[in-house]
C-alpha cells in the first residue's frame, strides 16, 4: 500500500461522522469490508452505532437530484458518502482542494478513471488508496451515480480575471495557430465532452484543470507523445495558456 498523503483536501468538508477527507482515506484502508454494508446488515455494537449515526445525521445528506439517478446507489450509500466528503454529495467538486467535478461527466470515462487509479496506471496518492478496494461493479455504480448528478457550478473563492477568461475562450474555441489545437475540437462545443474518450472539461475547478495539464506535460517528457492525444496537446501549451484554459473552463456549466 502506498503511503497516504492526501494532496489538498477541502479544509471544511466533512462526512456524516465529522471526518475530514484524510481521515476517511485512512479508515478506508483499515475497514474496507464494512463500508458497503447497509446498516440493516451490520451486526454487533459497531452496527448499532452505525445505524444510530445514520438516523441522527440523515438530514445532512439530502441531495435532491440523487433520487433521479438511474444508479443502484443513492446519496445515503456508504460508498457515495465516502466520495462525497471530497467531491461533494452531488459530485460538484472543490476549487479549494483541486478536486474534480464528477457531476455530468461521461459514465464510462469515470469508471475507467477509477480502474486506472486502482491499477496504478493513473497517479494520485489519494485516489489510488480510495480505489484500492473497489470492485468493478462498485466502480460502475459509482460512475453511474455521479454522471447522473446535476449540481450547480462550484464557485471559486476568487473569480478569475475577465482577460484570462477571454484568452481561455479563444484557445478553447480556436486554438493557437499551428501550436495548440482548439480544445472544443475534441472535447465538443462548450467542453461538454464527446463519448468515453473525450471527457467533459466544462465546470472543472481551475486548479484541477491546471494540475491535469501539467501532469500530461510531465508524461510527454518521458517519451514522444502520440499525435492526437491529450499528452501531445498539453506538451505544446505554455503556462499562461494552461492558466487561461483553467480559468475559462471553470466558468462553463455542464
Ligand atoms: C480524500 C479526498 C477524496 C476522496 C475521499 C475521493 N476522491 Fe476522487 N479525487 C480526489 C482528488 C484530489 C482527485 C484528483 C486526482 C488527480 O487527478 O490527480 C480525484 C479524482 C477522481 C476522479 C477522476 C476525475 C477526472 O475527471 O479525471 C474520479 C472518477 C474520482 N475521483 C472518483 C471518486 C469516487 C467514486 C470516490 C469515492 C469512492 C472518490 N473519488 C473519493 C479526491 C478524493
Ligand atoms: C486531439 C484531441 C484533443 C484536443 C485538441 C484536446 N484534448 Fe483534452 N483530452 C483529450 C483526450 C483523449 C483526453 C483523455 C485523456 C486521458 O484520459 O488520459 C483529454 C483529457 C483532458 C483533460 C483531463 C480531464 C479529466 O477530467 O481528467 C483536460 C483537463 C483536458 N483534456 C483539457 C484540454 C484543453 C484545455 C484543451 C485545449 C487547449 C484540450 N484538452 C484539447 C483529447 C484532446
Amino acid at each position: 500500500m502506498p503511503p497516504i498523503a492526501p494532496a489538498k483536501p477541502s479544509a471544511t468538508r466533512r462526512d456524516r461522522y465529522g471526518r475530514a477527507p484524510h481521515q476517511i482515506v485512512e479508515s478506508l484502508s483499515h475497514s474496507s469490508q464494512q463500508r458497503t454494508k447497509p446498516a440493516s446488515q451490520s451486526c454487533g455494537v459497531a452496527g448499532k452505532a452505525f445505524a444510530l449515526a445514520l438516523m441522527l445525521t440523515d438530514a445532512f445528506l439530502t441531495a435532491p437530484s440523487a433520487f433521479a439517478a438511474p444508479s443502484a446507489l443513492d446519496a445515503h450509500d456508504g460508498l457515495v458518502v465516502t466520495c462525497a466528503a471530497c467531491h461533494g454529495a452531488a459530485g460538484e467538486g472543490s476549487s479549494t482542494g483541486a478536486i474534480p467535478r464528477l457531476a455530468g461527466q461521461n459514465t464510462d470515462y469515470l469508471a475507467h478513471a477509477l480502474s486506472m487509479f486502482r491499477d496504478g496506471t493513473r497517479a494520485s496518492p489519494v485516489m489510488q488508496s480510495v480505489a484500492h478496494n473497489l470492485s468493478d461493479s462498485d466502480m460502475h455504480e459509482l460512475a453511474e451515480y455521479f454522471a447522473a448528478q446535476h449540481s450547480p457550478l462550484e464557485q471559486a473563492a476568487q473569480a478569475p480575471q475577465a482577460a484570462l477568461i477571454e484568452a481561455g475562450r479563444r484557445l478553447a474555441e480556436l486554438g493557437d495557430g499551428a501550436n495548440v489545437a482548439a480544445c472544443f475540437g475534441c472535447h465538443a462545443i462548450g467542453g461538454k465532452g464527446n463519448g468515453a474518450r473525450f471527457p467533459s472539461i466544462a465546470g472543472q475547478p481551475a486548479i484541477f484543470t491546471a494540475e491535469r495539464l501539467h501532469e500530461f506535460q510531465a508524461r510527454a517528457k518521458n517519451g514522444a507523445a502520440k499525435p492526437g492525444t491529450m499528452t501531445a496537446v498539453a506538451a505544446q501549451m505554455t503556462d499562461a495558456q494552461i492558466e487561461a484554459a483553467g480559468a475559462y473552463l471553470s466558468t462553463l456549466s455542464r
